[in-house]
Parts: structure tokens; sequence; C-alpha cells
């Protein structure tokens, strides 16, 4: 038995919710150029969950569900209150997640009708912890999710307490679609896992949640910004670059295990970086990452990930940093739960093995004698 580290190569499921094949992304046979330019995000969960674009009636329906469910129970606010404040967002929205299955009747209901109620009522009510927190952390009240609007315009909502103008709603649900599923993903690998040993929906995503929490998948678009803001100017950005491969650390944003010739979301949030930067006349964000992007290619041949040109348009939405992981949580929460959903219908518990390179042939010493 040989392992092989990280499982690179190595192919654990079935699936036929997304899939990524010479370097095209594809939800459901769309290709995510197709989407991010013409399907909202609500679309898009849908598509996800069913495996086909809804009709219109469909749609409504699905978007009824979403806003009637988008409260979050009141002890699980009363929890985000009790947050030590400088919680990150990830943690308080891991354990509020996990606790929503304390006061969600079905929890254990493994219908497949129950365990789709309960993705809707999870991707209804994660934006809204995500905000709430967010508005608690400041000493300002949590405001409560506006019946009938989108899951995009419902979260600016609810983070600023104003109305969002119609760019950056349609700017954050575009994100929304290019974030919403990507094959198995570590976060989405670790949901499977969960559910797999028939683990409640819950479970399973609190367990997504936990995983993409680390730098190393979607944790990476904070910390995309967190360097921006050190390199701090574009002069300062040749040094800051070199020094980093030359001590052989890792620029966030950029690399990916599956794609070696670019990831096709970036471009789409390239465009939206600059697009947005230009209408609010601060283009520093966006000019500092083509030049970060060129001098990383050039130097590594590394080309950038979904995360790099997020951080731009997330800051330029005005959202802070630490909410940039949770976003891309309340996006991914589509593919998460339809993979959950796929596991259920044809589950076999995941249970690898491991290549033991341990000591061998130990014998017991009683502990007076080590
Ligand atoms: N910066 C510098 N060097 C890098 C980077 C990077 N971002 N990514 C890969 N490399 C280098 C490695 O150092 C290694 O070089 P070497 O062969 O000279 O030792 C080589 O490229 C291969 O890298 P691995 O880390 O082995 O690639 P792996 O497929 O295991 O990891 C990953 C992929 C985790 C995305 C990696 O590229 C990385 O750490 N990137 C930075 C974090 C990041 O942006 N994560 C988000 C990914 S997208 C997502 O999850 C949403």
């Amino acid at each position: 038995m040989t392992a092989t580290k990280g499982l690179e190569g190595i192919v654990a499921a079935t699936t036929s919710v997304s899939s990524i094949v010479d370097g095209v992304l594809t939800y459901r046979g769309y290709d995510i150029d197709d989407l991010a330019d013409h399907a909202t995000f609500e679309e898009v969960i849908y598509l996800l969950w069913y495996g086909k674009l809804p009709s219109h009636s469909e749609l409504i329906q699905l978007k009824a569900e979403l806003s009637a469910s988008a409260a979050v129970p009141a002890p699980v606010i009363d929890i985000l209150k009790l947050v030590p404040r400088n919680t990150t967002p990830m943690a308080v929205l891991r354990t509020a997640v996990s606790s929503l299955a304390i006061y969600d009747p079905e929890a254990e209901d493994m219908s497949p009708e129950a365990n789709y109620r309960k993705a809707a009522r999870l991707q209804a009510q994660i934006p809204t912890i995500v905000a709430a927190y967010a508005r608690l952390r400041n000493q300002d009240d949590p405001i409560s999710p506006k019946e009938g609007a989108s899951i995009a315009e419902n979260f600016l909502y609810m983070l600023t307490g104003s109305e969002p103008d119609a760019v950056a709603i349609k700017a954050l649900d575009k994100a929304l679609v290019l974030h919403a599923d990507h094959e198995l993903n570590a976060s989405t690998f670790a949901s499977r896992v969960t559910v797999a040993t028939l683990s409640d929906i819950y479970s399973g995503v609190t367990s997504a949640i936990g995983t993409l929490k680390g730098p190393l998948h979607g944790g990476a678009n904070e910390g995309v910004m967190a360097m921006l803001e050190e390199i701090g100017s574009i002069d300062q950005i040749d040094d800051y670059v070199r020094g980093k491969l030359e001590r052989r650390e890792k620029l966030m944003g950029f690399g990916h295990r599956v794609y070696k010739g670019g990831d096709p979301r970036a471009k789409h949030l390239q465009r939206m970086s600059y697009e947005l930067g230009k209408r609010t006349e601060n283009l520093k964000w966006y000019d500092m990452s083509v030049k970060i992007e060129g001098l990383v290619f050039g130097l590594k041949g590394l080309r950038p990930n979904v995360d790099f040109y997020s951080a731009s348009v997330y800051t330029i939405l005005g959202i802070p940093r630490d909410l940039f992981t949770p976003i891309f949580a309340i996006s991914r929460c589509s593919g998460w739960t339809a993979h959950i959903l796929e596991q259920y219908e044809n589950n076999r518990i995941i249970r690898p093995r491991a290549e033991y390179v341990g000591k061998a042939d130990q014998k017991y010493v009683p502990v007076d004698y080590r």
C-alpha cells in the first residue's frame, strides 16, 4: 500500500453536480462562463440541487422558500451574542451552523424531503448568521432579513442596514455564482465523508465550514487582501514577491491542484475588480493585483485562482476582510448541500486506507520502567 500525498490525482467519488475537464468548469453540464454571464445565484442553487435550470414558477417557489427560511432561530442569535467579539467570523459560523441543528426539529429526519428542506434552511440562514455576527461585534443590532430579496441583496442589506445599490447586488450575485460549486474540493470532500457515515446534513456542512476556513482553501481570499495591505503600494511589489518566493513561502490566491493553465473563474473576478474599481475611482487594489499576477507568472509560472481577484472585489464593495471567507461559505453551501444530497442517494461509507510509516515490533514496558 503506497499513499498518494494529498490524494493528488485520486478519483474518490462519482458526481453529476459539477466537473472540471481540461480546465473547463461546469455545473450540471453548464459552462461556468455561461452561468457567470447570465444566471442568478438562485437559479444556480436550483440547478445544483435539482439538476436542471428552474422554470419561472420553480424559481419563484425556491425564492419564496429561501426567503421564508432566512430568519435564524432566536437561541442561535443568542449564541452569537455570547461569542467573544474578537472571534473570527468563520469560527463563529462553524459554531452557529452546528447549533442550528439543535433547534431544527427535522435535524435527524433522513428522508429526502426533509433533507431538501434542511438544505434550503441552511442556504437561507448562513447569510443571516454572517451578517448578524458582523453587526453584533460592532455593538449594532442584527437586522431581520427582507422578504422577497435575493440572497445577494439581503446579505448586503442585513450587513449595512441600508438598501444596497444595483451594481453592488449584481457584483455579489455574480461572485456567489462563481463560488457555488467546484467538484471534489477539500470542503466538499469533507462534507461527503461526514454524511457518508449517515450523519445529518448539519454535521456535513459544519465539517465543510471548518475545512473551507483554512488558508490553503477558502481562507486564501482573506490572505490575498492581507498581502495587498501589507505590500501597501505598487512600488513595493517587486521586493515583496521576490522575497516571498526566495523564502519559498506561499503567495495567497495563486496555484491550484487541478488547474495548471489558469482558473476559469479568475477572469470574471478580474473584470469585476476592474469595473468596480473604475466606478469608484479606486483602481489601487486592481492595479496592484495585475502587477503581482504578471510577476508571479513570470517568476514561478503560477496563475491566480478564484480567491485572488475576489479579494479586491469584496474590498471595493466595502466588505470587511474577515467576511470574505464567510461569503465563500454562503455561496458554497449550495454546492455542499447538492453533494450531500447526492451522497445520500447512493451512499457507501468513505473509508480509505493509510500507508503505515511508524515504528514496528514495539513491546509494552510498564510505566515505572520507562
Ligand atoms: N505560492 C508560491 N508557490 C506555490 C504556490 C503559491 N501560491 N502554490 C504552489 N506553489 C508551488 C509550491 O511551493 C510547489 O513548488 P515546488 O515544487 O518548487 O516545491 C509547487 O508550486 C506545487 O505546489 P503544491 O503546494 O504542492 O500544490 P498543491 O496542489 O498541493 O496545492 C494549493 C494547491 C493549496 C492551492 C497551493 O497552490 C497553494 O497553497 N496556494 C496558495 C493558497 C491558495 O490560494 N489557496 C486557494 C486555492 S483555490 C480554493 O481553494 C478556493
